[in-house]
C-alpha cells in the first residue's frame, strides 16, 4: 500500500518504515526543518513542505496536503509524531485511511505532546505505545494495536521515551499490514 507520512518532530517511525521497506511515496511535514523532513530529503522521498505560515488556516493548509498526497497516490497516511490535528478537509478525503502512533496506552494519556511525561509523574508502573485510527475524537478513533512498556525505577523522560520508541517501530509496521489486510478485504472503507 503507498503510504504518505506526516512528519513534525525526529522522524525515526519514519526511517523505521523505509528500512523495512514500507513503500512511503510522500512525507509531508508542518515544520520543514525537523529531522523527519531531513531524512525524506536525504532520501529523495517527494516532500510537501506545508508550515502554516504559507496557508491562511489551517484548512488551507489541509487542503495542500490532501492535494499533495493525492497527487503521489497516496492509499494510507501515517501520522508519525505529527503534532497538529487534521481539520475536516483532510479527514473526510482519507477517511478510515489515517492512522497515529501515540506513546501511551489510549485512553491513558491521551490529548497531548506529554504523554510520556504524564506517565512518570502519575507514577503508573506500566505505560505503552498505541497505533489508533485518526476521527475527529482527538486521540479516541480505533484502536489497531498496542504494546506494554513497564516503567522501570530510576527512569527519566528520556530513558522511558527511548523504549516507548522501540515498542513503536514493532507496532506501528504491525498496524500497517493489520489494516492493509482489512482494506484488502473490504475495500470500501474511507471510499
Ligand atoms: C512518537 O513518540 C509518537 O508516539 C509521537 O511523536 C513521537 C514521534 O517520534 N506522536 P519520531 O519523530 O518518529 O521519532
Amino acid at each position: 500500500m503507498r503510504l504518505g507520512v506526516v512528519v513534525s518532530g525526529k522522524g525515526s517511525n519514519l526511517r523505521n518504515l523505509v528500512e523495512r521497506d514500507f513503500d512511503v511515496v510522500a512525507v509531508a511535514t508542518n515544520r520543514p526543518s525537523c529531522g523527519g523532513a531531513a531524512y525524506a530529503r536525504e532520501r529523495g522521498i517527494p516532500l510537501g513542505e506545508l508550515s502554516l505560515k504559507r496557508f491562511s488556516s489551517e484548512e488551507e493548509r489541509d487542503e495542500a496536503m490532501r492535494e499533495f498526497f493525492k497527487a503521489h497516490g497516496v492509499e494510507l497516511v501515517v501520522d508519525a509524531g505529527y503534532d497538529r490535528i487534521h481539520t475536516r478537509p483532510f479527514l473526510e478525503a482519507f477517511r478510515g485511511r489515517i492512522i497515529n502512533v501515540h506513546p501511551s496506552l489510549l485512553p491513558q494519556f491521551g490529548g497531548g505532546m506529554d504523554a510520556v511525561e504524564q506517565a512518570l509523574v502519575a507514577g503508573v508502573d506500566v505505560t505503552g505505545a498505541t497505533v489508533h485510527l485518526v476521527t475527529e475524537d482527538l486521540d479516541g478513533g480505533p484502536i489497531l494495536t498496542q504494546e506494554r512498556v513497564p516503567v522501570l525505577k530510576g527512569d527519566t523522560v528520556e530513558t522511558l521515551r527511548g523504549r516507548i520508541h522501540e515498542a513503536e517501530h514493532r507496532i506501528l509496521p504491525a498496524a500497517i499490514r493489520l489494516l492493509e489486510a482489512k482494506l484488502a478485504q473490504s475495500p470500501a472503507v474511507g471510499q
